[in-house]
């Protein structure tokens, strides 16, 4: 090669680094949006080593089978991270360093050993499950607010450096105490870490919490030194919440800040969740709950107790729908959500009492990618049954109409009965029973052998 080539290749080569570097998270993980089990919803502030451990055994447990019928664990179907949340802290130890709770002198964590004699044995169990571990920091409950940007330095380094000694994977960093500085965080795992941590921005989407979104202006180690982050607060235990949290992502979406390396989230999932022996969300709910967290790319974090059988049962023809996941999954430039709703407003009620007001149908898509049409989700968050319609020509990306062509029908396929419905011109109608949402997959006409078999069962449909 000459050597104005060779001078060329390397500047070029530089320039797709830096574009790449403005583009995405580089710790190379979650270039999906990633898939796991966390304990918040389950277990509380009432959490221990034996319980983490017997959900790990869990996650691997392969009595059930998926939609083709071969045995399946939930880490076979990509939900391998158990995520350890709040409350493993040894509160108020005598240990702490003066006006600390669960901080040593130097900076040090320090573990309640009644609950959790041995994390390392923990997440070294877990490694040997094939799952990963993840930890949680700047806890909420018993928290510790260091006084001055030293201390929390200190803190934010021995943090990283119990994450290493521990073997942990991941790490959520709560926005409840003084450690929020997620760019020095990052810098310590770097400096410390021989592997790359998968880090949950926990700051709810608030902006007056540092570092609470991404900024695309700048190189990822700066604008977004964490793999995923909350766009909202909690979620609680109802429909109401589940519906609340997801419409927080649609204004980071309509910036493109929800992207590979950097997904918005609005938190682990309540699907299966039990409270007073009752199931909070009933099966249309847990559909609608499963499938909008796919087509807006959330991670897609489990919290129910994946070894009650009765639990798993209700939730696992919703959960293991591979057709489902491979949509979450998919990303071709545009993380999804809302591309139409209703203009009547519903109010519906929190499990507080707390009055939520959503839009009584939400409709929503995602580009699958080339050949692979758009996911779309037609949702009735109203007390009746409805026929909603997916008009094709509104669908982004869907392409179907704009053909000239009357006979040009879209493939609409039903992803939770895992069977095509058959094409369609115009638009699909479905009706959709109350807190229930279809979940379709329409592809263009005019991709690949699709075309080939015109003229087979062209349904009509319009609104
Ligand atoms: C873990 O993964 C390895 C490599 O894919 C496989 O050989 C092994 O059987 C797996 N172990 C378990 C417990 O699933
Ligand atoms: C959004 O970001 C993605 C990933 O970086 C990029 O591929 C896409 O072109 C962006 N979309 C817009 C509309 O800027």
């Amino acid at each position: 090669m000459k050597r104005s080539h060779v001078i060329i290749s390397i500047v070029a080569a530089l320039l797709l680094l830096t574009s790449n570097l403005a583009a995405a998270n580089d710790n190379g993980l979650a270039l999906t949006p990633p898939l796991g089990w966390r304990s918040w919803n389950l277990f509380g502030s009432d959490v221990n080593q034996p319980l983490i451990e017997k959900i790990m055994r869990g996650m691997t447990d392969r009595s059930r089978t998926d939609h083709s019928g071969r045995p399946t664990s939930l880490c076979d179907l990509g939900y391998c991270d158990v995520g350890l949340d709040d409350n493993w802290q040894a509160c108020h130890s005598p240990e702490a360093a003066d006006g600390m709770n669960y901080h040593r002198e130097d900076g040090s964590p320090i573990v309640d050993l009644d609950l959790f004699p041995d994390l390392k044995g923990m997440v070294d169990f877990g490694h040997s499950l094939n799952l990963t571990a993840g930890w949680y920091g700047n806890n909420c409950i018993c928290r510790d607010a260091c006084r001055d940007p030293d201390e929390c330095e200190k803190q934010i380094a021995a943090d990283v450096e119990a994450i290493v000694r521990y073997g942990f994977d991941g790490w959520k960093l709560d926005g409840c105490g003084g450690e929020t500085d997620l760019p020095l965080f990052d810098d310590y795992v770097r400096k410390l870490s021989p592997k790359p941590i998968m880090v949950e921005n926990c700051h709810w989407g608030n902006p007056g919490v540092p570092y609470y979104k991404p900024d695309r202006t700048l190189p990822p180690s700066r604008g977004c030194p964490w793999n995923y982050y909350r766009s909202s607060g909690d979620i609680g235990p109802s429909y109401a919440s589940v519906m609340n949290n997801l419409g927080t992502v649609e204004t980071f979406r309509a910036q493109n800040l929800s992207y590979p390396g950097c997904w918005a989230y609005p938190d682990m999932m309540q699907v299966g969740v039990v409270k007073g022996g009752k199931m909070v969300l009933s099966d249309a709910e847990t559909r609608s709950h499963f499938g909008s967290w796919c087509v807006v790319s959330s991670p897609l974090i489990l919290s129910h107790d994946v070894t009650d059988d009765h639990v798993v049962d209700a939730v696992w023809d919703i959960i293991s729908n591979r057709e489902a996941i491979a949509m979450n999954q998919a990303y071709a430039g545009d993380s999804g959500g809302v591309y139409d709703k209703s203009d009547a407003v519903i109010s519906l009620y929190d499990e507080t009492g707390e009055e939520i007001r959503i839009p009584q149908y939400r409709y929503l898509s995602k580009p699958l990618g080339e050949d692979k049409g758009v996911a779309v989700l037609l949702m009735n968050s109203g007390e009746d049954a409805e026929k909603l319609n997916g008009i094709f020509r509104d669908i982004p990306h869907a392409g179907c109409p704009a053909k000239g062509d009357d006979l040009c029908s879209c493939l609409v396929r039903d992803i939770w009965a895992h069977r095509d419905l058959g094409r369609f011109v115009g638009s699909y109608g479905a009706v959709v029973e109350s807190h229930d949402a279809a979940f379709l997959a329409v592809t263009d006409c005019e991709i690949g052998e699709r075309k080939e078999d015109s003229g087979i069962n062209v349904i009509e449909s319009t609104k």
